[in-house]
């Protein structure tokens, strides 16, 4: 692993002079933060070595180093989800390189399923804690301690400084905004109403299938996180309806440039 990690660092160095300290992971059809990014370098994700092989034809994603404002960032467009049968290992491994590449901030969106009642389809919701409720753990096995401790602190999950930078940069640009617990699970159904209310029970205010892995690996490699979440369906008993993959990505087109927004002012700001 370390000597996977040291290889594809070292391919992404001689790729680009871009020493960024921002890093930010785009959810799937979460990508219209890239058209803010000037002085782009991309780097699709299959001429990247180590990096896992896309399950989806046409749709592999790829490393974008270029300016957001005035600031260095590294946006990952697309992320490897576990449902796609790739290992938690596979899942986190771009944030490891991230690591390896300098970054110290990593910012994170996706798209989730409220079961808050007081959600509504298209809140943006900025993720104050998470449950994992994936059957594996990123961080089972052996533990290199170059890369973090065995048993990592998890009472900071989401950096409280962020979260409250992120709410006063939404309330100034009048974008509401809702704060909750993220759920992680592994997909790839979306949930069942038994099984909303269960994850509602339990502690959670919305439910997706990412994040979670990507954001123990962080906190594990000491990274500061922060993320959003943007609400595309209600698993709220009552309100429960028939939804599909293309709905959660309307939704989420619809509410993405309110997200760019607050990520652009607080990259700027970190
Ligand atoms: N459940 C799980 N993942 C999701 C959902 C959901 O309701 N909506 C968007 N991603």
């Amino acid at each position: 692993m370390l000597e996977k990690i040291k290889e594809t660092t070292d391919f992404i160095k001689s790729k680009t002079q871009v020493r960024p300290k921002t890093g930010i992971i785009l959810g799937t059809g979460l990508g219209n933060l890239v058209t803010q990014i000037t002085e782009k370098e991309e780097i699709p994700y299959e001429t990247i070595p180590n990096f896992p092989l896309s399950t989806v034809e046409g749709h592999s994603g790829k490393l974008i180093f270029g300016k957001l404002g005035n600031v260095e960032i590294l946006a990952m467009q697309g992320r490897f989800h576990y449902y796609e049968g790739y290992s938690m290992q596979e899942v986190t491994f771009p944030v490891r390189v991230m690591k390896a590449l300098g970054i110290e901030n990593l910012l994170v969106s996706n798209a989730s399923g409220g079961m808050n009642p007081d959600f509504e389809i298209g809140d943006i919701m900025i993720i104050t804690d998470h449950i994992n409720a994936f059957p594996e753990h990123p961080l089972r096995g052996k533990n290199f301690n170059e890369l973090g401790p065995r048993f990592p602190d998890m009472s900071q999950a989401y950096s409280k400084e962020f979260i409250a930078k992120a709410k006063a940069i939404a309330k100034r640009n009048n974008i509401k905004v809702v704060e909750g617990v993220y759920l992680g699970t592994s997909g790839p159904t979306f949930e069942t109403p038994a099984e909303y209310k269960y994850f509602r029970i339990i502690g959670g205010d919305t439910v997706g299938m990412s994040t979670v892995p990507e954001v123990i690996v962080a906190n594990h490699a000491g990274m500061k996180v922060f993320g959003m979440s943007i609400i595309t369906d209600l698993g709220v008993e009552g309100k429960i309806v028939e939804i599909s993959h293309e709905e959660v990505q309307e939704v989420g087109n619809k509410v993405q440039p309110l997200m760019t927004q607050i990520m652009k002012e607080l990259v700027a700001e970190i």
